[in-house]
């Protein structure tokens, strides 16, 4: 087998890692990547990668990619931003790539990154939450909501055709080289000599709520090698498979983890804040992230180490601590 593989966002947190998976693979010869802006694939070492500076938005610059791929890995999608800016990006561009592949006549396999995010945070998705549950989103969530969109284009744009629709379902990723998560989190955007402060007198500390839902973390290289499956392997069925690292964890211990003070909080405050933020006429999309915190969204991941032969190497708890040492918290 000998494998031209196109991937959108090979810049981010997830492409790097998917970039390094993909080289290491001997029956991928040849990888194009493509994301909007300026980047050296030598400067990493990897030497099977073009790199071409494009845009999602733009079709001819799209089609251009995937003509002459045989499986198309798409990743890039703005996931911090506003909601408007992000629906922009996310649901047209989504969208633009999804049409090219399927009017190419060279690829013939797709591999998208939807989340754990397009079930949506429903007080009656069961737990865990396994593929076969419906892909709802929550309106209130621009990034659920963006997320469940495009995994319904998906299914619109592939209907009727032979193309291999692999879909991954990602928890949150984290580790050394995937630090949004942290990064986000208000008190890491201080100046440094006051974050060291804070760190120093525990009670300068931020209070980080824990309303007792549990969550999940999937180790960026996890993602990558469940990628690098979707990609190559000649076993596995298409469809969607949920991808989260072994174990569950507190919203303490991640708040702990990165620097914060965990206050056990009722869960039913937690639902009551969502449901306000969800009424407010103007609300910023930032904000809107707190409704992922308001129910259970683990995911079960039989599926994944099943049929596609994943075995994550790092737990969530493994994950953690990878990220907080990267940020300077020590683990
Ligand atoms: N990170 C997570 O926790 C997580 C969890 C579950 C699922 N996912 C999904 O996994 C995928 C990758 O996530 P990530 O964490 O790697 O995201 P990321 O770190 O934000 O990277 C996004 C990538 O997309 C590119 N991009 C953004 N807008 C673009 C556009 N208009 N045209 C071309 N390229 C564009 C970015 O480069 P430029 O800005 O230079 O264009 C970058 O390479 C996304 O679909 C995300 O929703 C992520």
């Amino acid at each position: 087998m000998s494998l031209r593989v196109a991937v959108t966002g090979p810049t981010g947190e997830i492409g790097i890692s998917t970039i390094s998976a993909l080289e290491a693979l001997p029956e991928v010869t040849e990888i194009v990547g493509m994301a909007r802006r300026p980047f050296d694939p030598a400067a990493q070492g990897w030497t099977k990668t073009l790199y071409r500076q494009g845009d999602i938005l733009d079709r001819d610059a799209v089609e251009r990619l995937v003509e002459d791929a045989d499986v198309v890995v798409h990743l890039a999608f703005i996931i911090m931003g506003s909601r408007e800016e992000s629906a922009r990006v996310n649901l047209a561009g989504t969208r633009n790539v999804f049409e090219a592949v399927v009017a190419a006549a060279r690829p013939r396999r797709l591999v998208y990154t939807s989340s754990v995010a397009a079930y949506g945070y429903h007080a009656d998705n069961p737990v865990p939450i396994t593929e076969d549950v419906p892909v709802r989103g929550s309106a209130e969530h621009y990034y659920s909501e963006q997320k469940a969109a495009c995994e319904a284009a998906l299914r619109e744009v592939t209907a009727g055709s032979d193309l291999e629709v692999y879909v991954l379902r990602p928890c949150i990723v984290a580790g050394p080289k995937a630090t949004a998560l942290a990064d986000a989190m208000p008190w890491n955007q201080l100046p440094m000599p006051v974050q060291r402060v804070a760190q120093a007198l525990p009670l300068l500390k931020p209070p980080f709520p824990d309303p007792g839902t549990p969550l999940q973390l999937v180790h960026h290289d996890d993602v990558a090698a469940a990628i690098a499956l979707a990609v190559t392997t000649t076993t596995a069925p298409p469809g969607a498979y949920n991808i989260a690292g072994d174990g569950v964890l507190s919203m303490s211990a991640l708040g702990e983890a990165l620097g914060a003070r965990p206050v056990p909080v009722p869960r039913a405050a937690a639902v009551a804040a969502s449901e306000v933020i969800a009424r407010l006429p103007f609300v910023p999309s930032s904000l809107e992230w707190l409704h992922a915190g308001r129910t259970s969204v683990v995911m079960d991941t039989g599926k994944a180490r099943d049929q596609l032969g994943w075995r994550p190497k790092y737990s969530a708890a493994e994950t953690l601590s990878a990220l907080a040492a990267a940020r300077g918290h020590g683990g």
